[in-house]
């Protein structure tokens, strides 16, 4: 395999968070974690809280103390840049947040917003101006968001803007954090449909981070399930997200709920099935 036909690789990466006070051992988060991304893929990951997804996007934006392994983008081991290295590669590697109340600087207007890394391209104004413009259209805001601040838009909207900046300096890789948590179901469809098209439309790629199945399920072409900090299972989105293989996966699917009560009451009475399963499983286990 050669190194540029992945994008990027995770390669048995372990994170240690520092010990919180005297005699305390410090917590492995991550504890070995490979998982790798093509250009213009989704690939979804999916646990439970707690269970490591935002500490792995935080190694990839070098924001997380990788203690082993390493991350390599484009084949270059990304996990320890000096600050100017780790500027210079935001041109290739951007994030959107979960909150997108608090990712906007509230007393910078939209178009303020936009322009701070285009600025920092040393972009002309007019050139500048036009990219902002082509930028909204790209998410479906009007052109005239441009003179506005944070405040007078919905959570939807912001979750647009905060996209545009990302796209400002066309990045080959996001990492989306939850980007679609804080909104409610209607609006979440539409964010995602818009995830999906500039996907479509840049062949940008994704590490797109969520609790919740049915949304990796919307965009990602593989998926990764984390549990208590490893990878537990790493495969086609459709497969994983509707017949897994690992017992984790198979309780997180259960557990999501669906709007049908029939199937509801069928996937209760399976996940009732599937932990008395387990259980017996472990008694015999445990009798041997
Ligand atoms: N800065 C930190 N210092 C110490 N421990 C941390 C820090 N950040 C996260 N942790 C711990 O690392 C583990 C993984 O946290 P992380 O935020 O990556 O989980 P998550 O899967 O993103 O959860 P959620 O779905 O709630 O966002 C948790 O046990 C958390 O308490
Ligand atoms: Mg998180």
């Amino acid at each position: 395999m050669k190194a540029n036909e992945q994008l990027l690789v995770i390669d048995n990466v372990e994170v240690e968070y520092p010990a919180k006070g005297f005699g305390k051992k410090p917590f492995r988060a991550l504890k070995g974690v490979s998982i790798d991304i093509h250009p213009g893929e989704c690939v979804g990951l999916v646990g439970e809280s707690g269970s490591g997804k935002t500490t792995l996007g935080r190694a990839v934006l070098g924001l997380a103390p990788v203690t082993g392994g390493k991350v390599l983008y484009k084949g270059r081991d990304i996990a320890h840049l000096g600050r100017k290295e780790r500027r210079a590669l935001a041109d290739e590697i951007q994030v959107v947040f979960q909150d997108p109340y608090t990712s906007l600087n509230p007393s910078l207007t939209i178009e303020q917003t936009l322009s701070e890394p285009l600025r920092v391209k040393k972009m002309s104004g007019p050139d500048a101006s036009k990219r902002i413009r082509s930028l909204l259209d790209q998410v479906g805001l009007p052109s005239n968001a441009a003179d506005r601040l944070p405040r007078e838009f919905s959570g939807g909207q912001r979750q647009r803007i905060a996209i545009a900046r990302a796209l400002a300096l066309e990045p080959e890789l996001i990492v989306c954090d939850e980007p679609v948590s804080a909104l409610d179901l209607s609006t979440q469809a539409r964010v995602l449909d818009l995830f999906k098209d500039i996907q479509e439309a840049t062949g940008v790629a994704y590490l797109f981070v969520s609790h919740d199945l049915a949304v990796v399920r919307h965009l990602s072409h593989r998926v990764a399930v984390m549990y208590h900090g490893e990878i537990v299972e790493f495969g086609d989105g459709g497969k994983v997200t509707s017949d897994p293989e690992h017992p984790y996966t198979q309780r997180l699917l259960l557990a999501a709920p669906v709007p049908d009560p029939v199937r509801q009451e069928q996937r209760r009475a399976d996940r009732r099935r599937l932990l008395q399963a387990q259980e017996d499983l472990a008694m015999q286990a445990g009798a041997v």
